[in-house]
């Protein structure tokens, strides 16, 4: 039996930023495959370009030179416009800084990418709220960022880029700005929507134990996968195994 085809493939890809004795190689020729279900972590030292990576991957830039496949698609080939379609209609994206709009309820956030996908006000409320039932908000539909704690900021981002049904969900340091109980609450419900839907997850982080949710780790270092490794498994709190009781 042939291997499935890749949701994700890589070939010698490069990116130069700015122009003459200016240029900089942020990446020298990455080549990644990556499978449908998978959830791959990237790590490597500051300006490694894993943000860079993310940004090809996610179809927000594109590559000097090289080839990307998605579902064997040369989107390198493609329009702006066409890349653009593409990103609405299969990624979503998590950022460390949540990137919600101020002084808007969690509600209307949620619902933002609907409204660019031209879906009515009916069918957009009921989605938003179901996405923020999944992560767990509930009854948190009027609150303002402003009234939320940083995690559950977060899970309005994460919410927002599930509300479309992605096949991809790209996430770039979610729990850098967050505590250590937050940050595993947040990894947990990650794994979970990895592992319940099959939406496949990259996810870029600098801590090991972050990481180790993932299936696959990659190190960047100048601008080229370096190494990949398999983490080490994790406890898992939800089997009643683990020792100590941890909240829900
Ligand atoms: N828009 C840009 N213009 C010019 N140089 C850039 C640009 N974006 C990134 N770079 C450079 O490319 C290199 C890789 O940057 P990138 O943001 O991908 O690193 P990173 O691995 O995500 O680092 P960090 O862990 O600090 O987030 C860095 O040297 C950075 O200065
Ligand atoms: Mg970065």
């Amino acid at each position: 039996m042939n291997p499935p085809v890749p949701l994700i493939q890589l070939r010698r890809i490069t990116k130069t930023y700015g122009q003459g004795a200016a240029a900089f190689q942020a990446l020298r020729g990455v080549d990644l495959d990556v499978q449908p279900g998978d959830f791959v972590a990237i790590m490597g030292p500051s300006g490694s370009g894993k943000s860079t990576a993310m940004n090809l991957l996610g179809l927000l830039d594109t590559p000097s030179s090289g080839e990307y496949r998605f579902q064997g698609v040369p989107v390198h080939t493609l329009s702006r416009d066409e890349r653009a379609r593409l990103r609405r209609r299969y990624f979503g994206f998590v950022f460390q800084g949540f990137h919600l709009l101020p002084r808007t309820t969690a509600l209307e956030n949620v619902e933002l990418p609907l409204i660019y996908r031209g879906e009515r006000a009916r069918e957009r409320h009921q989605a938003a709220r179901a996405a923020l039932a999944d992560v767990g908000l509930a009854g948190w539909e009027s609150h303002t960022p402003a009234e939320l704690s940083g995690g559950q900021q977060q899970r309005v981002a994460i919410a927002r880029a599930i509300v479309t049904r992605p096949q991809v969900l790209l996430a770039d340091e979610p729990t850098g700005n967050l505590d250590s109980q937050r940050s595993h609450e947040i990894m947990t419900l990650i794994q979970q929507l990895n592992a319940t839907r099959g939406i496949t997850v990259l996810m870029v982080t600098h801590e090991a134990d972050i990481a180790a949710y993932a299936r696959r780790v990659v190190h960047f270092r100048d601008g080229r996968i370096e190494r990949e490794e398999v983490p080490a498994p994790r406890a898992q709190p939800s089997t009643g195994t683990a020792a100590g009781g941890e909240g829900a």
